[in-house]
């Protein structure tokens, strides 16, 4: 298939990119290599047999001339992070909404009907909770007034008892809770309206908290796992926040690009959101001893600090993705954690950088 790859300079991007090729597809990858993510003046080196543009898809002509004569479009290309204040609200809208509207124009206007999305996990906001009298129950927002004082799990929203943790299904409605998340609901009520007013194909890629090789480093858009080797190469400890209990569902950018892959072969009817996830979620604060044992550094420190925005346990339900599209995850977390930990100390290390 000759593909249109969005984002291919980015993390999840390149092991896509990687993974195209490998499976023979032709490949046009786009970036805007935007400076707060690729250091300034840094040369995009795509693998040669890619047609490589740099550009924007926020660019109206030049995302018209990019969709011509492809099959198919992964649409990679976004701001991501967390989204701290309102001030972030305009970029996350316009980087990702806008540049996505751009694109299905584009597209349509085109006749390509496919279409692969990265979306994220963070579009459920809290997701589930179980309640012991009230069952399956959403949790609303956490109130800062609870994070200053130390309660960080979110409460029945009936009676405000303590909640199990639960698994989100697809069909679990949106909940986001900061401007990433909402950008990232919003792109796939496009995608899908599009999908929708020319037969075309959707498949919306939720992903969980991605790591492996390439992730960002030193940069506001570092993961945990990326921000906890760089302090372990600095020779400190990982701070974790919270009470270091928080879950997530760490899964390996391979495993991450083989999915997106898959669908992008196999999905082309109608409009499919598939959860993308290890399936064994971890806590915040396991990962980090993970890290610190693997790199032989000083042990993780709980903080007890919060980032407001800051959904409390990530957890999916992620069978839909294996029995749909035959996916299932190779990298287990050891070893993509030692993976990790062996890469980081072939890197130099990095100055330390003044807290801002
Ligand atoms: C991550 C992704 C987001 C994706 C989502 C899907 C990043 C930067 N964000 O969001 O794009 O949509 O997964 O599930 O990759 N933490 C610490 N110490 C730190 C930094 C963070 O303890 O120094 C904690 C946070 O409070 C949070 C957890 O680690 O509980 C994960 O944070 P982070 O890696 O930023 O990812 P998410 O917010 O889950």
């Amino acid at each position: 298939m000759h593909v249109l790859l969005t984002g291919a300079a980015g993390f999840i991007g390149r092991h896509v990119l990687a993974q195209l090729l490998e499976r023979g597809h032709e490949i046009r990858a786009l970036d805007s290599l935007r400076p707060d993510v690729h250091r300034s003046g840094a040369a995009w080196a795509a693998p040669r047999d890619v047609e490589a543009r740099v550009g924007d898809v926020r660019d109206a002509a030049f995302v018209a001339e990019a969709v011509n004569g492809v099959d198919a479009v992964i649409h990679l290309a976004a701001k991501v992070g967390l989204g701290v204040d309102i001030d972030d609200m305009p970029d996350y809208a316009s980087s990702n909404d806008v540049g996505t509207a751009e694109l299905l124009a584009a597209m349509a206007r085109a006749g390509v009907s496919r279409l692969t999305l990265a979306s994220s996990m963070v579009v459920y906001g809290e997701g589930f909770g179980r309640c012991p009298e009230h069952g399956a129950v959403r949790p609303g927002p956490r109130l800062e007034s609870a994070l200053v004082a130390g309660d960080f799990e979110p409460p029945c929203p009936i009676c405000a008892r303590p909640l199990a943790v639960g698994l989100v299904d697809e069909e679990t409605s949106f909940d986001p809770r900061n401007a990433y998340a909402t950008s990232k609901a919003a792109q796939e009520l496009y995608a899908a309206n599009w999908a929708r007013a020319t037969g075309g194909s959707a498949a919306m890629m939720r992903y969980h908290n991605v790591y492996g090789p390439g992730m960002p480093r030193d940069t506001p858009y570092a993961g945990v796992a990326s921000i906890f080797t760089s302090a372990l190469r600095r020779g400190e400890a990982p701070r974790v926040f919270e009470d270091g209990r928080q879950r997530r569902d760490f899964v390996h950018v391979r495993d991450v690009a083989a999915a997106t892959v898959r669908a992008c072969e196999r999905h082309t009817e109608g409009v499919r959101a598939y959860n993308v996830g290890s399936g064994t979620p971890r806590t915040v604060g396991d990962m980090a001893q993970a890290l610190a044992q693997a790199l032989d550094g000083p042990p993780p420190v709980v903080t007890g600090q919060y980032r407001l925005g800051d959904v409390r346990h990530i957890t999916a339900d992620s069978s839909r993705l294996r029995r749909e599209l035959g996916w299932t995850p190779t990298v287990d977390f050891a070893d993509g954690m030692a993976e990790l930990a062996a890469l980081s100390q072939e890197l130099p290390a990095r100055p330390r950088v003044a807290a801002g």
